[in-house]
């Protein structure tokens, strides 16, 4: 087994997560400070979203050098302190990579965009105009075309994301050169892995108008392993927006020396209309959820591995957006923590969803602070959609909701900082906050440290072979794990009624592992289970 088959992973939002100089701003020796808490939890890594030198446009996911740590962060020193000190504490660094693009900041851009023979041209992605006009019809994911044009050289560059973010020429062998010798230099630090931006969109067909899963992406990533990842015991995930069984297996066989695992986003993008954007919302079916979960759980089989999560620093809170973040908060937080912990693959816990924290709406763009809600807000004006249709969209999927400040105590903005924080402090942080969840012996925090232990105690639930019951009610989520005579049982009503149901024909009262209710014990024969209600039994 390799350490991350039964590893937790805590993802960590640098700016938001604890300041410790007063600039409001969250920083590296807050998250050394606040070590021991992660500790008391029992994750074992921290995937830590990017601390290097950026001008931030996108917070950090625009790098002007990697081998820098952003100011606002600290410096090289504090970080390989958070190394080491995790480290005795048995917890892996996993840094953020961003090799899809740069700032245009970065030294190899100012560079690229001197002259059409500067020896960096060919870092980046240029192209002439076509009848005077864009190379083509390709969209930013921040809005707008995804090319830029350059007055001075008269062509234009590509930016899959801002045009702060200039993507790189992966064709280029020099650009692939520069990157693995980067990653060696974190990888000799100690460093736990990696955790790839955007992966899946560094071998590109222009041409044709392919951005994502191009040619030449797994030769790409067989490379990298090759020359970096192979020599070190790390682990590393893909962030693959488009994946599908068929390449999360390419991308996670451990044949075939590519990565560890991956995130897919298919069960993310269920509340979604097909084939519009994130921002255009219908109601999730808990079928179609339990089937997409279910397929990746089946399908990967053993060739390949799963990630597990429910949020992330792009996505809204699982609680607000499929749970209830109002009446059932706790019930449906730690139902979320239940059915994500006992399936196949490694669990990924987003910073604050261990206390149950919730979106925070706003009411007016001018609280947005993340430039793809900006930018949206600004197109679909334009577009003449009505400013309460777009402020809605982007309550329900913007990404400032994940990002707002990490609520610690109930005293002046949550003692995330002692001065006025870069993105305002949910209001709620005065009854939801770590403290809080610490004295109380039932809060969500305990059903995660609870879990977490489950997993690194039990290989059952790192092998077991998956099976989802009752594919088709509209209510109840109902899973088993099975390994060597072991079988484990997770049911939740995932639903606001009370649901009544029978899962065997005799009276069962197997041992039970967790549950989110106060009751001792469930008789499978005969369940009545509450709003959110959900229990996991060992037979
Ligand atoms: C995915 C990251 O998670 C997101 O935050 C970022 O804006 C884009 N990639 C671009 O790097």
């Amino acid at each position: 087994m390799k350490w991350w088959q039964n590893a937790v992973v805590y993802q960590i939002y640098p700016r938001s997560f604890q300041d410790s100089n007063g600039d409001g701003i969250g920083d590296l020796q807050g998250i050394i400070k606040r070590l021991n808490y992660l500790e008391l939890l029992g994750i074992n890594a921290i995937w830590l979203s990017p601390v290097y030198q950026s001008p931030n446009d996108d917070n950090g996911y625009d790098i002007s050098n990697y081998q820098a740590i952003n100011a606002e962060f600290g410096t090289m020193k504090d970080m390989d302190e958070l190394i080491e000190k995790a480290r005795k504490k048995g917890i892996h660094i996993i840094m953020d990579l961003v090799v899809n693009h740069t700032s245009d900041e970065h030294n190899w851009f100012v560079e690229s965009k001197q002259s059409r023979d500067n020896e960096y041209r060919e870092y980046y992605i240029w192209r002439d105009p076509v009848d005077g006009k864009r190379p083509s019809d390709l969209t930013s994911s921040f809005s707008g075309s995804a090319w830029e044009f350059d007055e001075e050289s008269g062509q234009y560059y590509l930016h899959m994301f801002s045009k702060k973010q200039p993507d790189l020429n992966w064709e280029n062998p020099a650009v692939r050169k520069d990157i693995y010798e980067m990653m060696n230099f974190w990888l000799d630090k100690g460093i736990g892995g990696f955790r790839m931006d955007v992966i899946d969109q560094i071998s590109k067909d222009l041409e044709n108008n392919v951005t994502n899963n191009g040619p030449r992406l797994h030769e790409f990533i067989q490379e990298m392993n090759q020359e970096t990842i192979r020599q070190y015991d790390v682990m590393t995930v893909g962030e693959t927006w488009g994946a599908t069984i068929d390449s999360g297996k390419k991308f996670s066989d451990p044949k075939r020396n590519e990565l560890s695992m991956i995130f897919q986003f298919e069960h993310i993008t269920l509340d979604e209309q097909p084939g519009k954007s994130k921002w255009d919302l219908k109601p999730l079916n808990l079928v179609e959820l339990k089937k997409v979960l279910a397929k990746w759980q089946v399908e990967l089989g053993d060739s390949g591995w799963n990630s597990l999560f429910w949020n992330n620093h792009d996505t809204p809170r699982i609680v607000s957006r499929w749970g209830n973040d109002q009446n059932y908060r706790v019930e449906s937080a730690k139902m979320f923590a239940i059915l994500l912990h006992f399936m196949k693959g490694t669990p990924y816990i987003y910073q604050g969803e261990e206390i149950g924290m919730t979106n925070q709406p706003i009411k007016d763009i001018s609280e947005a602070s993340d430039i793809e809600t900006v930018n949206l807000y600004r197109e679909r004006l334009e577009l003449g959609y009505n400013k309460e249709e777009i402020i809605k969209s982007i309550n329900t999927k913007g990404r400032d909701n994940a990002r707002r400040p990490m609520q610690w105590d109930n005293t002046q903005q949550a003692d995330f900082t002692t001065s006025i924080p870069w993105l305002s402090v949910n209001p709620n942080y005065d009854r939801i906050n770590v403290k809080q969840a610490l004295e109380d012996k039932s809060s969500i925090f305990y059903t995660y440290q609870q879990l977490i232990k489950l997993r690194k105690e039990n290989p059952s639930l790192v092998f077991g072979d998956f099976k989802l019951l009752l594919p088709d009610h509209p209510a109840i989520f109902a899973y088993e794990r099975t390994y060597q005579n072991e079988t484990w049982l997770v049911v939740a009503n995932f639903s606001e009624e009370p649901t009544s149901l029978s899962l065997t024909d005799q009276s069962d009262k197997s041992q039970l592992i967790i549950s989110n209710s106060t009751r001792k014990s469930y008789d499978l024969s005969d369940l009545y289970l509450e709003p959110y209600e959900t229990f996991c039994i060992k037979k």
